[in-house]
């Protein structure tokens, strides 16, 4: 090892997801096979300001593979935005003797982990645990195929009794300004439509439906919507169509939270092991401030700065092949 680190912190931070407590056992275990301590630190930058931290040994991680949310908790900290906040993080950080970071979360997460990076020459690594799948460099993100599959999993249900009654359905999914839940679920849920944030700049998706009629050959229809201010979410829409078209019989799903929770799926497990070992083998290779991704079945090394500033785009081809498969 080139640069000792003795001693690493693990944290998650922002929303949870699925496969966080996978990603926070292979940090655990990967940093203990490579001789190191591992300091867990609960409520994410939050617990290292008021110093929440817990030294963990390999049993502290076990039988949590298969569990939703996080056992470390998580939180989204205003004061850890502030100076004074870092530097009482950072104090507490060398009291508990940690030598580098592995947070994991999303962008919020990695824009606070560089500006600390920065301010304190501490190495960090990030793993990327959002359900929104909106961090660029990484094909996938822990959590997004487990949400992706509770989406489907509701939506089947709601298809029945839509169906049942000949309604209209506008379902809204969480994706905060990102469109991969909602065009990826639509696609598997076989919606007739999904309206996502990326398009809605370039036209209007709900004018666009209304002309071409939603579903002519179908008495129900499913609608998948991504939350965003850009789109107006379901409710907007539905208020709209009520208003146009009487003749529909509209209703609104909004799933919520229920989004985030449930056991992760098999491939959210893979991907959390895979990248909590990665993030060892990058700090014992002195790498640091940045965000461990997966590209074609690839680990890669994303800087913080990328992978938060650059846009991810969605494949709006997909978009095509759901206009196709809804005639
Ligand atoms: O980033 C994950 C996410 O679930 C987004 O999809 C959503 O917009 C947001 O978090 C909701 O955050 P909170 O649980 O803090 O209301």
């Amino acid at each position: 090892m080139k640069y000792e680190i003795k001693c690493i912190g693990v944290l998650t931070s922002g929303g949870d997801a699925p496969g966080m407590n996978a990603a926070v056992r292979s940090v655990t275990r990967a940093a203990i096979f490579n001789g190191m301590r591992v300091k867990a630190i609960y409520r994410g930058y939050k617990g290292l300001i008021t110093n929440e931290i817990v030294e963990f040994q390999t049993q502290n991680v076990s039988n949590i593979i298969q569990q939703g949310g996080t056992i470390l908790k998580s939180a989204r900290c205003a004061e850890f935005r502030t100076p004074e906040g870092r530097k009482l993080a950072y104090d507490n950080m060398v009291a508990a003797e940690i030598d580098a970071l592995v947070v994991i979360g999303g962008d919020g997460t990695f824009t606070g982990a560089r500006i600390f990076a920065q301010e304190y020459n501490v190495p960090i690594v990030g793993l990327p645990g959002t359900i929104d799948n909106d961090l660029y460099g990484t094909d996938s993100t822990i959590g997004y195929d487990t949400a992706l599959n509770t989406i489907v999993e509701a939506v089947d249900k709601i298809r029945d009794t839509a169906t049942s009654h000949d309604r209209l359905f506008f379902i809204e999914v969480m994706g905060r300004d990102a469109g991969f839940l909602a065009l990826n679920s639509a696609l598997a849920s076989g919606a007739e439509a999904a309206i996502i944030p990326e398009r809605e700049t370039k036209v209007d998706q709900l004018e666009e439906l209304i002309k071409n009629g939603f579903r002519k050959t179908k008495n129900s229809s499913i609608v998948i919507v991504a939350e965003s201010d850009i789109t107006g979410g379901a409710t907007e829409m539905a208020e709209h169509v009520r208003k146009e078209h009487p003749e529909y019989d509209v209703r609104v799903t909004i799933l919520g939270h229920i989004q985030r929770g449930g056991s992760p799926t098999a491939y959210d497990r893979i991907l959390a092991s895979r990248m909590g070992v990665a993030s060892i083998d990058a700090l014992v290779d002195e790498q640091r401030n940045i965000m461990i991704g997966i590209v074609n079945d690839e680990i890669v090394h994303v800087p913080f700065t990328k992978a938060i500033k650059d846009d991810k785009p969605v494949n709006e081809n997909l978009l095509g092949v759901l206009q196709i498969l809804s005639i």
